[in-house]
């Protein structure tokens, strides 16, 4: 069971390491264009947190490949050592702190190297990131990407570079991220930047600035792209992606852009969707993540109207009980929750649906805490990512409610959590023993050399004997035994 704990604690890390290591040993060596000098000089970067994230990191390469850098995957080789942090609990950002001692071996060996901060944590911490970690030269926040060979440059000479503006307009919209350790099959597409939601935990809004919607066209100019070199799986990436409203008129801001509609010129998600799910039946859509009040029925009509758009829909509740749910201002109520989760049962009946929880918010009773578990028996998600509250500083409940909730008694609640969260795992793959299901394969199990691994369109990965198959292509799957996290299976 420990070991069982410890992946569910830190299941948010943990599922971006398994992205990490489902690309380890495929790493493709970012390509310099063509027509760009080499400046004879290498970096190496390093992500951390959420695929947002992860796909910064892609547009961060793609500006240095252009300003003429070379990359590396071994940090001992590289000039310039970048880390793209996370702020989102005290955890993420220990470990950051932590792998800054290892870069400072480095710079010890070789005096020139620049170490570079980039993401939410260098955000949150701004100038006091230079004070609190001496080795850090560069300090550049989310919307400061552009400036990163300019940044680089100034700390050449000595100096510690800093650029924490964030900007209501950058999407990066035109930049084509460079596909980092990509396994060519499935690919991360940011489809709009920033938080307005301003849930009262959350960090995100301080780091990562007011929302703003990327141009359509330069969407479904990158998800063309990607197909036509060779991926078959591309993930529409927001902090809320239903709140993706886009509109050349930039008269059109605020509620004057939420109220207009398609005709006056605005896509929203659901348009969106449809744009992309269009390109090709081969091409599966994903998105991630949606929250509970914009998920409208229209954006569930597309899901049902679509056989490529996944059957997959991560909602995060946050809290069962509706009292917390009005302190952590996520501006529905349990009863809300549950009315969007069986207008999902009756649009998209074949939907998985996974979910966020924190234990232990500021004030919650046990009586509060068994609601949780509660809505999880009535929903049964097939998956779900568990925290213990971490107060953020800085943040609308930092400054406002008392973090009450003793660490054992936070712990014991996440510990239930998680244990019922493992039963319904459970209980939702054997449910699926016996069905076959279409399978993308993704690349060689972590496990068995002679095994895929793949997904589902429900997001379960499927892992079954090789054949005659090769990453990229579709195969029929029957489910023949599972845990409660994968599915095994054979071709059909
Ligand atoms: N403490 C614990 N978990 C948090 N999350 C966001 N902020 C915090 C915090 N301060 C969780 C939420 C969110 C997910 C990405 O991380 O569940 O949906
Ligand atoms: Fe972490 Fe949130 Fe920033 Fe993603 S957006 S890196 S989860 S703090």
């Amino acid at each position: 069971m420990e070991t069982k704990l410890y992946q569910y604690e830190t299941a948010f890390e943990l599922s971006t390491k398994r992205i990490e290591e489902e690309r380890l040993g495929e790493t493709l060596a970012v390509q310099r264009p063509a027509h760009v000098r080499a400046n004879g000089k290498r970096f190496y970067i390093e992500s951390y947190g959420c695929q947002m994230n992860f796909a910064d990191s892609e547009v961060v390469a793609s500006i240095l490949a252009n300003a003429g850098y070379d990359s590396t995957t071994d940090y001992l080789q590289a000039d310039v050592i970048l880390i793209n942090t996370c702020a989102i609990r005290e955890h993420a950002e220990q470990r950051v702190r932590n792998r800054l001692q290892t870069f400072n071996a480095v710079k010890k060996r070789n005096k020139g190297a620049l170490v570079g901060v980039l993401g939410c944590m260098a955000e949150r911490l701004k100038e006091k990131f230079l004070e609190e970690e001496k080795i850090v030269d560069i300090v550049a926040g989310p919307d400061a990407y552009r400036s990163l060979p300019a940044l680089i440059e100034e700390a050449e000479t000595g100096q510690k570079a800093v650029n924490v503006l964030l900007s209501r307009e950058e999407t990066y919209a035109e930049i084509n991220p460079v596909r980092l350790n990509s396994n060519g099959v499935t690919a991360f597409i940011s489809i709009m930047r920033g938080c307005d939601n301003m849930c009262s935990f959350c960090v995100v809004p301080l780091t990562r600035g007011r929302e703003r919607s990327r141009d359509y066209r330069t969407i479904v100019a990158e998800a063309r792209d990607l197909y036509a070199q060779g991926y078959r799986e591309v993930t529409l990436l927001g902090q809320n992606v239903d709140s993706y409203r886009y509109s050349d008129d930039k008269t059109l801001v605020g509620k004057k852009l939420v109220d207009a509609k398609y005709s006056d010129g605005v896509v929203n998600f659901a348009r969106l969707l449809e744009m992309v799910a269009n390109i090709a039946p081969d091409l599966r859509v994903r998105f991630s993540t949606s929250h509970p009040k914009d998920m409208t029925d229209d954006v569930l009509h597309v899901m049902a109207q679509y056989d490529n758009i996944c059957k997959y829909i991560h909602l995060p509740v946050q809290s069962g009980n509706s009292r917390i749910l009005g302190l952590m201002n996520r501006t529905y109520d349990r009863e809300w929750y549950l009315e969007r989760i069986r207008a999902i049962r009756r649009i998209v009946p074949e939907a998985a649906i996974s979910t966020d929880i924190i234990a232990g918010f500021c004030t919650e009773t046990e009586e509060e805490h068994r609601d949780t578990l509660r809505l999880m028996e009535e929903v049964r998600y097939s998956m779900a990512y568990m925290f213990i509250y971490s107060e953020r500083p800085g943040t609308p409940a930092a400054k406002r409610y008392r973090d009450d909730v003793p660490e054992e008694v936070k712990k014991r609640r996440l510990h239930e959590i998680i244990e019922l969260q493992l039963k319904h795992s459970l209980e939702s793959n054997r449910a699926d023993v016996g069905k076959t299901f279409e399978v993308l394969i993704e690349g060689t199990s972590a496990r068995s050399a002679h095994h895929w691994y793949g997904r589902n369109s429900q997001n379960k990965v499927v892992v079954f004997p090789k054949g005659d198959y090769c990453p990229g292509q579709y195969a029929n799957v029957k489910i023949t035994d599972c845990t409660s996290a994968t599915l095994l299976g054979e071709v059909v």
